[in-house]
């Protein structure tokens, strides 16, 4: 099977996962449940769950336990897209190919469906207690949930982004390091979350889950410089959201920091070092690592 079949294979199943732990559109509430599944059922490349899943396997995880978190992670990640286009924010109209969940169900409604969305992610976490195989899978789930919460959360996410709308009202351009900060919260620490959570389920040692920190920290960066290159080179039609958003808001990214040939020659740097830290562990996973490589020329 080539590479591109054996990801929407995988994506594939990870729909379902996903699927399974989405809330009922029903009662009272009706209408943020139906934000929520609309924003979240767009689609999106799936990369964190993904993520979560392959490290999972590489370090030998068996069993259902890490399927909670596949969902809650999609769940954190889509809530911080929802809030993140909202006028008070980004102020964008598309996203994953539709309208943003604001434009559709107005900007309240868009706020709740983000904090539900938020909950439900740790509602759905802990039901990973409930899929445990004994008390020693459950001391590991109470582990995966602590740094599920600290990535997503003020040492986390909600730390990036605050820095990152700082940034944009600020006088001066953000320095290097300043954005350094912004891309290691904002995006690096979502995909820490993802990688060192599938980790720990799998029963890898504190030393491992640490060189995967630092992994999922390489590849974070490059992603979302990656992600800045696109906002310059991309389209509507490609990247199911509009281009053009970080110049409108006056956004200090490594593209207007060091320029374009710079800012790629970094994503691949990061990438590669990314690489030779997972071909480092005794076990291997060539899937994850051609995903990690394939990033690098991504165009979506
Ligand atoms: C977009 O993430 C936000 C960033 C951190 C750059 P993705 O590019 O993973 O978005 P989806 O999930 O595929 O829509
Ligand atoms: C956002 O970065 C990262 C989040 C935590 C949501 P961007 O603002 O660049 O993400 P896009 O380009 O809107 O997806
Ligand atoms: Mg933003
Ligand atoms: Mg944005
Ligand atoms: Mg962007």
């Amino acid at each position: 099977m080539n590479f591109e079949m054996e990801r929407k294979e995988k994506a594939e199943k990870i729909e379902a996962v996903i699927a399974e732990y989405l809330p009922r559109e029903e009662g009272y509430q009706k209408r943020v449940e139906e934000a929520m599944n609309y924003s979240i059922l767009a689609g999106g490349k799936r990369l964190r769950p993904m993520l979560l899943k392959e490290t999972f396997d590489m370090f030998g995880g068996e069993g259902r336990v890490a399927e909670p978190f596949m969902a809650a992670i999609e769940m954190i990640h889509t809530y911080s897209l929802v809030h993140d286009d909202l006028p008070c924010m980004d102020n964008d109209e598309y996203r994953r190919g539709r309208k943003t969940t604001h434009a559709v169900y107005g900007e309240g409604m868009a706020v709740l469906a983000g904090d539900g969305l938020l909950n439900f992610a740790f509602e759905t976490g802990i039901k990973a207690f409930f899929l445990a195989r004994g008390e020693r899978e459950r001391e590991k789930v109470a582990q995966a949930l602590r740094i599920f919460a600290g990535k997503s959360g003020i040492y986390g996410m909600i730390g990036g982004q605050t820095a990152d709308i700082e940034a944009e009202n600020a006088q001066d351009e953000a320095t290097e390091e300043q954005l350094l900060f912004i891309h290691e919260h904002k995006t690096a620490a979502l995909i820490q979350s993802a990688m060192m959570t599938g980790a720990i389920l799998a029963g890898a040692s504190e030393e491992e889950v640490k060189k995967v920190e630092k992994c999922a920290y390489n590849i974070g960066i490059a992603f979302q410089i990656q992600d800045d290159i696109l906002d310059v080179t991309g389209s509507l039609e490609t990247l199911g959201k509009e281009a053009g958003s970080d110049e409108k808001n006056k956004k200090t990214t490594y593209v207007t920091l060091k320029g374009m040939e710079e800012a790629k020659k970094e994503v691949e740097r990061l990438s590669e070092e990314a690489v030779a830290i997972l071909s480092s562990f005794g076990q291997r996973n060539l899937f994850l690592e051609e995903l990690i490589r394939r990033l690098i020329t991504r165009e979506k």
